[in-house]
C-alpha cells in the first residue's frame, strides 16, 4: 500500500495512535501533516518522526479559533488534502452523578464539534476521492461503567461518519471509522497494573493491540487498496467487542 505524492493530516498527530498513522502514513510515501494544541510537543513528535516530508500545525480543535489556525495554514499552502484523519480526543472517566458540565463540553467540543467542523472548514480543499477517517473507539457500542460521556461522544462520531460518507459520496469522498481497543499509548499505560491486565484479559486475543496495528488500519483506509469501502466502521480492538469471557 503506498500513498505517494498525498498529502495527509492527522488531527492529534503527536503521541499514540496518531504519531503511529503519521509514521506509516510517510513510510508510504505521504507528506504528513500533524496536528496538536502546543508546538513543544509537535516540534518532539517532528523530531521523532525525523522525515523532511512532515510538517507542524497548532491548532486545538476544541474551539472554532483552533480550527480556523489549521484551515488558514492549509489554504496558504495551496495543495489538495487526500487524507483526513480526525483522531484527537480526551477521555474521561466518571459516573454519570460525578460529570460536570465542563467535563462534558470538554469532551464533546474536542471529541466531536472539532471533529464535525474541522471537516466543514476543510471541505473545499479536499480532493476528489479523498479518504476521510474517523478515530472512534470500541467503547462506542458498548455500556461500559463510568464511560457514559466519552461513549457518547464516539457514538456521535459514527453517525456523523455515515451521513459524511453519504454527503461526500458525489465527489468520490470516502469515510470511514477505526475503532481501537485497548491500545498501548502513553494515555493507557499511564493506569496502574491491575487495569491493565484486566484490558488485556478483556480482549480474545488477551494482550493490549499496539498503536502500529491501528496505524495498519488507517493505511489500508487511506490508500486506493479501499477504494469501495466507505462509510463503515473498522474494529481493531483484538476482539474485545465480541468477546464473551470478559
Ligand atoms: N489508546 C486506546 O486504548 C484507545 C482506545 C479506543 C479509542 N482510542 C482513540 O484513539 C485516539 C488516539 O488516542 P491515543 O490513545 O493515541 O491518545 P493520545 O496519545 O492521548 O493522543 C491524543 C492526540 O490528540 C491530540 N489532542 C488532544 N486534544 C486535542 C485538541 N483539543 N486539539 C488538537 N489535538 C488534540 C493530542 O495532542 P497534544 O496532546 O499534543 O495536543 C494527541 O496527539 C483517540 O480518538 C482515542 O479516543 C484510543
Amino acid at each position: 500500500m503506498h500513498l505517494t505524492g498525498k498529502n495527509a493530516i492527522i488531527c492529534g498527530g503527536t503521541t499514540g495512535i496518531g504519531f503511529a498513522a503519521a509514521q506509516a502514513f510517510l513510510t508510504a510515501g505521504a507528506t504528513v501533516w500533524i496536528t496538536g494544541r502546543g508546538e513543544e510537543n509537535l516540534q518532539a513528535a517532528a523530531a521523532k518522526l525525523n522525515n523532511p516530508n512532515v510538517r507542524t500545525v497548532v491548532a486545538d480543535t476544541s474551539g472554532l479559533a483552533g480550527i480556523a489556525a489549521l484551515e488558514q495554514a492549509v489554504k496558504e499552502n495551496g495543495a489538495a488534502i487526500h487524507v483526513l484523519l480526525l483522531n484527537s480526543a480526551i477521555v474521561g472517566i466518571q459516573s454519570i452523578a460525578q460529570t460536570t458540565e465542563a467535563e462534558f463540553d470538554a469532551q464533546f467540543n474536542t471529541n466531536v464539534k472539532g471533529h464535525y467542523f474541522t471537516l466543514q472548514k476543510l471541505l473545499p480543499y479536499l480532493a476528489d476521492g479523498a479518504s476521510v477517517l474517523f478515530t472512534s473507539s470500541a467503547s462506542a457500542t458498548a455500556a461500559t461503567l463510568n464511560t457514559s460521556v466519552y461513549a457518547a461522544t464516539k457514538a456521535a462520531l459514527n453517525k456523523i461518519a455515515q451521513v459524511a460518507a453519504n454527503e461526500l459520496a458525489g465527489r468520490k469522498i470516502r469515510v470511514n471509522v477505526v475503532s481501537p481497543g485497548p491500545v498501548a499509548t502513553e494515555l493507557v499505560l499511564a493506569a496502574p497494573e491491575e487495569v491493565l491486565t484486566h484490558f488485556a484479559s478483556s480482549t480474545a486475543l488477551q494482550r493490549l493491540g499496539q498503536p502500529e496495528e491501528l496505524a495498519n488500519a488507517f493505511l489500508f483506509l487511506a490508500s486506493d487498496e479501499a477504494s469501495f469501502v466507505t462509510g463503515t466502521e473498522l474494529l481493531v480492538d483484538g476482539g474485545w467487542t465480541n468477546y464473551a469471557y470478559k
